[in-house]
């Protein structure tokens, strides 16, 4: 099934990744994807670092290198991935953390993230929802920009 994410502008949001990454981090030189989908912030992003990316998604995964033919990508779970080499940054973006599933499976794609970064790297996690959105009891949210909802 083909998603329609018209509304994103992945070129302003890899550029706000790229300075959050950059202010936590200054120098840092690659950067993982983790559930990359088709690669649109990638596209974006490899202007600034030796990026890879990796997604459960075989179908995915073609468009992804489609648009990005210089990006190596590895196909892989969250949760379970060994790519046998660490990154500066890895970034998993656009609330993709909710396909891990359940608290267990949560645990284990940080834990399998996190084992994937240089002494000093960023982990960047864009969450499914913020506790911004939850106000007076009730759920709100307007706004599907990222950059508004950082930091978390
Ligand atoms: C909402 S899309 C986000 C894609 C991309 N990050 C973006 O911003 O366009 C979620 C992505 O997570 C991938 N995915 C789902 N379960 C996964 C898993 N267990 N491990 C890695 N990727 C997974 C899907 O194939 C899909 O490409």
């Amino acid at each position: 099934m083909r998603q329609d994410y018209s509304f994103k502008d992945y070129r302003a949001e890899a550029e706000a990744v790229h300075a959050r990454i950059q202010q936590a981090h200054p120098g840092a030189k690659n950067l993982l994807e983790v559930a990359c989908g088709t690669g649109k912030h990638l596209e974006h992003l490899k202007a600034h670092y030796e990026a890879v990316g990796l997604d459960l998604d075989a179908k995915q995964l073609e468009e992804a290198r489609r648009r990005n033919p210089e990006v190596v990508f590895y196909q892989g779970d969250m949760r379970t991935f060994d790519l046998g080499r660490t990154f500066d940054a890895i970034t998993c973006l656009f609330s993709a953390i909710g396909h891990a599933g359940s608290v267990e499976g949560l645990e284990a794609a940080v834990y399998t993230m996190a084992r994937h970064l240089n002494p000093g790297g960023v982990l960047l996690v864009e969450p499914w929802l913020s506790p911004q959105v939850w106000q007076n009891n009730r759920m709100r949210c307007l706004s599907t920009s990222p950059t508004s909802r950082w930091p978390v």
